[in-house]
Protein backbone atom coordinates (compact mmCIF):
# COMPACT_ATOMS: atom_id res chain seq x y z
CA UNK A 1 0.00 0.00 0.00
CA UNK A 2 1.32 3.85 -0.96
CA UNK A 3 4.58 2.58 -2.27
CA UNK A 4 5.44 5.81 -3.53
CA UNK A 5 5.64 6.75 0.27
CA UNK A 6 9.15 7.05 1.44
CA UNK A 7 9.47 8.01 5.63
CA UNK A 8 12.92 8.13 4.73
CA UNK A 9 12.32 11.69 3.47
CA UNK A 10 10.97 12.92 6.64
CA UNK A 11 13.67 11.47 8.99
CA UNK A 12 14.55 13.35 12.19
CA UNK A 13 11.75 16.23 11.85
CA UNK A 14 11.01 17.92 14.93
CA UNK A 15 7.44 17.89 14.08
CA UNK A 16 4.85 15.49 12.21
CA UNK A 17 1.36 16.35 11.07
CA UNK A 18 -0.91 13.08 10.71
CA UNK A 19 -3.96 14.28 8.44
CA UNK A 20 -3.63 10.84 6.79
CA UNK A 21 -6.77 8.43 6.20
CA UNK A 22 -10.36 8.28 4.64
CA UNK A 23 -12.84 11.40 4.39
CA UNK A 24 -15.67 12.55 5.92
CA UNK A 25 -18.14 11.60 3.31
CA UNK A 26 -21.40 13.96 3.16
CA UNK A 27 -23.20 13.43 6.02
CA UNK A 28 -21.23 11.60 7.65
CA UNK A 29 -19.84 11.58 11.59
CA UNK A 30 -16.48 11.62 12.44
CA UNK A 31 -16.87 8.58 14.76
CA UNK A 32 -18.17 6.96 11.63
CA UNK A 33 -14.63 7.04 10.20
CA UNK A 34 -12.71 5.45 13.33
CA UNK A 35 -12.13 1.54 12.32
CA UNK A 36 -10.98 2.66 8.68
CA UNK A 37 -8.78 5.40 9.70
CA UNK A 38 -7.42 3.04 12.88
CA UNK A 39 -5.87 1.18 9.93
CA UNK A 40 -4.45 3.57 7.99
CA UNK A 41 -2.32 4.54 11.00
CA UNK A 42 -1.37 0.93 11.81
CA UNK A 43 0.75 1.74 8.84
CA UNK A 44 1.81 5.79 8.76
CA UNK A 45 2.95 5.61 13.04
CA UNK A 46 5.74 3.24 12.87
CA UNK A 47 7.33 4.76 9.61
CA UNK A 48 6.77 7.81 12.06
CA UNK A 49 8.55 6.71 14.97
CA UNK A 50 10.81 4.42 12.94
CA UNK A 51 12.47 7.77 11.42
CA UNK A 52 11.63 10.55 14.10
CA UNK A 53 11.94 9.16 17.38
CA UNK A 54 12.04 12.45 18.71
CA UNK A 55 9.55 14.39 16.88
CA UNK A 56 6.07 15.77 18.68
CA UNK A 57 3.02 14.33 16.61
CA UNK A 58 0.21 16.81 15.64
CA UNK A 59 -3.22 14.54 14.86
CA UNK A 60 -5.82 15.91 12.62
CA UNK A 61 -7.13 12.79 11.13
CA UNK A 62 -10.77 12.07 12.23
CA UNK A 63 -12.12 11.54 14.79
CA UNK A 64 -9.28 13.36 16.10
CA UNK A 65 -10.08 12.45 20.09
CA UNK A 66 -9.94 8.85 19.28
CA UNK A 67 -6.70 9.00 16.54
CA UNK A 68 -4.89 10.99 18.88
CA UNK A 69 -5.18 7.76 21.52
CA UNK A 70 -4.27 5.84 18.73
CA UNK A 71 -1.32 7.36 18.30
CA UNK A 72 -0.18 7.40 21.73
CA UNK A 73 -0.69 3.60 21.66
CA UNK A 74 0.86 2.55 18.08
CA UNK A 75 4.05 5.26 18.73
CA UNK A 76 4.52 4.38 22.41
CA UNK A 77 5.37 8.08 22.95
CA UNK A 78 4.98 9.88 26.02
CA UNK A 79 1.64 12.22 26.22
CA UNK A 80 3.24 15.30 25.93
CA UNK A 81 4.45 14.61 22.51
CA UNK A 82 1.37 13.49 21.11
CA UNK A 83 -1.03 16.77 20.15
CA UNK A 84 -4.57 16.26 18.52
CA UNK A 85 -5.70 19.11 16.70
CA UNK A 86 -8.88 18.46 19.00
CA UNK A 87 -10.80 21.91 19.46
CA UNK A 88 -8.06 24.60 18.21
CA UNK A 89 -10.28 25.26 15.50
CA UNK A 90 -14.03 24.83 16.91
CA UNK A 91 -12.83 28.16 19.85
CA UNK A 92 -11.40 29.52 16.80
CA UNK A 93 -14.84 29.46 14.54
CA UNK A 94 -16.59 30.06 17.86
CA UNK A 95 -14.62 33.23 18.77
CA UNK A 96 -15.48 34.24 14.52
CA UNK A 97 -19.29 33.87 15.51
CA UNK A 98 -19.33 35.33 18.39
CA UNK A 99 -17.40 38.45 17.15
CA UNK A 100 -20.11 38.56 14.39
CA UNK A 101 -23.23 38.46 17.09
CA UNK A 102 -21.45 41.24 19.07
CA UNK A 103 -19.87 43.58 16.18
CA UNK A 104 -16.37 43.53 17.82
CA UNK A 105 -12.97 42.20 16.29
CA UNK A 106 -12.62 38.38 17.19
CA UNK A 107 -9.40 38.93 18.70
CA UNK A 108 -11.36 41.05 21.48
CA UNK A 109 -13.64 37.73 21.79
CA UNK A 110 -12.44 35.09 24.53
CA UNK A 111 -13.70 31.71 24.87
CA UNK A 112 -13.45 28.27 24.91
CA UNK A 113 -14.89 25.39 23.03
CA UNK A 114 -13.20 22.10 25.29
CA UNK A 115 -13.74 18.40 24.85
CA UNK A 116 -14.49 16.56 21.73
CA UNK A 117 -13.75 17.69 18.57
CA UNK A 118 -17.23 17.44 16.92
CA UNK A 119 -20.71 16.83 17.70
CA UNK A 120 -20.45 16.56 21.63
CA UNK A 121 -18.02 19.61 22.03
CA UNK A 122 -18.45 21.92 24.97
CA UNK A 123 -18.59 25.83 24.88
CA UNK A 124 -17.24 27.11 28.15
CA UNK A 125 -20.05 29.79 28.75
CA UNK A 126 -18.89 30.46 32.42
CA UNK A 127 -15.75 31.56 30.74
CA UNK A 128 -17.00 33.60 27.89
CA UNK A 129 -15.85 37.14 28.18
CA UNK A 130 -14.93 40.73 26.43
CA UNK A 131 -12.06 42.51 28.59
CA UNK A 132 -12.99 40.42 31.55
CA UNK A 133 -16.59 41.07 31.36
CA UNK A 134 -18.08 37.49 31.58
CA UNK A 135 -20.99 37.69 29.62
CA UNK A 136 -23.20 34.86 32.06
CA UNK A 137 -22.84 37.94 34.32
CA UNK A 138 -24.52 40.07 32.24
CA UNK A 139 -27.10 37.38 31.29
CA UNK A 140 -27.13 34.07 33.51
CA UNK A 141 -29.23 32.69 30.71
CA UNK A 142 -26.99 32.86 28.32
CA UNK A 143 -25.81 29.42 26.42
CA UNK A 144 -29.04 27.39 28.39
CA UNK A 145 -32.44 27.35 26.81
CA UNK A 146 -33.92 30.37 28.57
CA UNK A 147 -31.79 32.88 26.85
CA UNK A 148 -33.58 34.86 24.64
CA UNK A 149 -30.60 36.42 22.33
CA UNK A 150 -30.16 32.61 20.76
CA UNK A 151 -26.07 31.87 21.93
CA UNK A 152 -26.43 28.39 21.84
CA UNK A 153 -26.95 28.99 17.97
CA UNK A 154 -23.48 30.13 17.91
CA UNK A 155 -22.28 26.50 19.31
CA UNK A 156 -24.54 25.10 16.91
CA UNK A 157 -23.12 26.90 13.91
CA UNK A 158 -19.91 25.93 14.96
CA UNK A 159 -20.55 22.09 15.75
CA UNK A 160 -22.33 22.43 12.17
CA UNK A 161 -19.95 24.08 10.19
CA UNK A 162 -17.76 21.50 9.17
CA UNK A 163 -20.54 19.44 7.79
CA UNK A 164 -22.14 22.74 5.58
CA UNK A 165 -18.65 22.91 4.01
CA UNK A 166 -18.28 19.16 3.30
CA UNK A 167 -21.57 19.77 2.12
CA UNK A 168 -20.75 22.96 -0.22
CA UNK A 169 -16.99 21.67 -1.61
CA UNK A 170 -16.89 18.08 -0.08
CA UNK A 171 -13.62 18.75 1.92
CA UNK A 172 -12.25 21.48 4.51
CA UNK A 173 -8.58 22.51 4.22
CA UNK A 174 -8.19 26.31 5.17
CA UNK A 175 -9.36 26.53 8.71
CA UNK A 176 -7.75 23.55 9.64
CA UNK A 177 -5.00 24.22 7.51
CA UNK A 178 -4.23 28.03 9.63
CA UNK A 179 -5.52 26.13 13.03
CA UNK A 180 -2.16 23.36 12.48
CA UNK A 181 0.18 26.11 11.53
CA UNK A 182 -1.09 28.18 14.89
CA UNK A 183 -0.19 24.92 17.05
CA UNK A 184 3.21 24.29 14.97
CA UNK A 185 4.54 28.14 15.00
CA UNK A 186 3.77 27.93 19.18
CA UNK A 187 6.20 24.74 19.09
CA UNK A 188 9.03 25.43 16.99
CA UNK A 189 9.04 29.05 18.23
CA UNK A 190 9.06 28.14 22.17
CA UNK A 191 5.88 30.47 22.38
CA UNK A 192 4.13 28.28 25.67
CA UNK A 193 0.68 29.45 24.12
CA UNK A 194 -2.08 28.09 25.11
CA UNK A 195 -4.52 26.09 23.10
CA UNK A 196 -7.25 24.17 23.18
CA UNK A 197 -5.63 20.98 22.08
CA UNK A 198 -6.76 17.11 23.00
CA UNK A 199 -4.83 15.64 25.36
CA UNK A 200 -5.17 12.23 27.77
CA UNK A 201 -7.28 13.76 30.20
CA UNK A 202 -7.54 10.61 32.71
CA UNK A 203 -7.48 11.58 36.21
CA UNK A 204 -8.93 15.18 35.22
CA UNK A 205 -12.55 16.27 36.27
CA UNK A 206 -13.74 13.01 37.21
CA UNK A 207 -12.53 11.19 34.01
CA UNK A 208 -11.21 7.62 34.44
CA UNK A 209 -10.40 6.56 31.45
CA UNK A 210 -7.43 6.56 28.97
CA UNK A 211 -9.43 9.31 26.65
CA UNK A 212 -8.36 12.32 24.53
CA UNK A 213 -10.34 15.42 24.81
CA UNK A 214 -9.47 19.04 24.43
CA UNK A 215 -8.42 21.19 27.15
CA UNK A 216 -6.49 24.60 27.44
CA UNK A 217 -2.84 23.83 26.92
CA UNK A 218 0.75 25.22 27.04
CA UNK A 219 2.39 24.44 23.76
CA UNK A 220 6.14 24.99 23.86
CA UNK A 221 9.52 23.96 21.96
CA UNK A 222 8.99 20.43 24.42
CA UNK A 223 5.13 19.95 23.12
CA UNK A 224 2.66 20.07 25.30
CA UNK A 225 4.02 20.98 28.82
CA UNK A 226 1.17 21.56 31.01
CA UNK A 227 -2.75 21.95 30.98
CA UNK A 228 -4.78 24.48 32.67
CA UNK A 229 -6.99 23.96 35.28
CA UNK A 230 -10.43 26.17 34.12
CA UNK A 231 -12.76 26.33 36.75
CA UNK A 232 -15.85 24.48 35.27
CA UNK A 233 -19.89 24.43 36.03
CA UNK A 234 -20.98 21.15 37.12
CA UNK A 235 -23.17 20.91 33.72
CA UNK A 236 -20.04 21.76 31.83
CA UNK A 237 -17.59 18.98 33.66
CA UNK A 238 -21.08 16.53 33.10
CA UNK A 239 -21.15 17.38 29.28
CA UNK A 240 -17.34 16.51 29.39
CA UNK A 241 -17.27 13.24 31.24
CA UNK A 242 -20.27 12.09 28.79
CA UNK A 243 -17.98 13.16 25.48
CA UNK A 244 -15.42 10.63 27.90
CA UNK A 245 -17.71 7.45 28.23
CA UNK A 246 -18.55 8.13 24.53
CA UNK A 247 -15.13 7.87 23.15
CA UNK A 248 -14.22 5.07 25.65
CA UNK A 249 -17.07 2.84 24.44
CA UNK A 250 -15.15 3.24 21.28
CA UNK A 251 -11.94 2.82 22.36
CA UNK A 252 -12.40 -0.37 24.36
CA UNK A 253 -13.40 -1.94 21.58
CA UNK A 254 -10.48 -0.96 19.03
CA UNK A 255 -8.06 -4.24 18.34
CA UNK A 256 -4.27 -5.01 18.09
CA UNK A 257 -3.57 -1.45 19.45
N1 LIG B 1 -9.31 17.63 12.96
C1 LIG B 1 -9.89 18.45 12.09
O1 LIG B 1 -10.35 19.54 12.46
C2 LIG B 1 -9.95 18.06 10.63
C3 LIG B 1 -10.27 18.99 9.64
C4 LIG B 1 -10.27 18.55 8.30
C5 LIG B 1 -10.00 17.22 7.99
N2 LIG B 1 -9.75 16.36 9.01
C6 LIG B 1 -9.49 14.93 8.76
O2 LIG B 1 -8.26 14.79 8.07
C7 LIG B 1 -8.30 13.57 7.31
C8 LIG B 1 -7.94 13.88 5.88
O3 LIG B 1 -8.96 14.69 5.28
P1 LIG B 1 -8.78 15.21 3.78
O4 LIG B 1 -9.97 16.01 3.44
O5 LIG B 1 -7.39 15.80 3.61
O6 LIG B 1 -8.86 13.82 3.01
P2 LIG B 1 -8.11 13.41 1.64
O7 LIG B 1 -8.81 12.17 1.20
O8 LIG B 1 -8.01 14.57 0.72
O9 LIG B 1 -6.62 13.10 2.12
C9 LIG B 1 -6.29 11.95 2.84
C10 LIG B 1 -4.95 11.47 2.32
O10 LIG B 1 -4.59 10.34 3.09
C11 LIG B 1 -3.89 9.48 2.22
N3 LIG B 1 -3.80 8.13 2.79
C12 LIG B 1 -4.79 7.19 2.86
N4 LIG B 1 -4.27 6.05 3.38
C13 LIG B 1 -2.94 6.28 3.64
C14 LIG B 1 -1.88 5.49 4.16
N5 LIG B 1 -2.06 4.23 4.54
N6 LIG B 1 -0.65 6.06 4.27
C15 LIG B 1 -0.47 7.34 3.90
N7 LIG B 1 -1.43 8.13 3.40
C16 LIG B 1 -2.66 7.60 3.27
C17 LIG B 1 -4.68 9.55 0.92
O11 LIG B 1 -3.88 9.14 -0.16
C18 LIG B 1 -5.00 11.03 0.84
O12 LIG B 1 -4.01 11.75 0.14
C19 LIG B 1 -9.72 13.02 7.47
O13 LIG B 1 -9.71 12.05 8.51
C20 LIG B 1 -10.52 14.24 7.88
O14 LIG B 1 -11.69 13.91 8.58
C21 LIG B 1 -9.68 16.75 10.30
Amino acid sequence: MFPFLDYAVTANSRIVVITGGVRQQEGESRLNLVQRNVNVFKFIVPQVVKHSPNCTIIVVSNPVDIMSYVTWKLSGFPQHRIIGSGTNLDSARFRYLMSEKLGLHASSCHGYVLGEHGDSSVPVWSGVNVAGVGLQCLDPAIGTEKDTEGWKDVHKKVVDSAYEVIKLKGYTNWAIGFSVAELAESIVKNLSRVHPVSTMVKGMYGINNEVFLSLPCVLSGKGLVSVINQKLQDTEVCQLQKSADTLWNIQKDLKEL
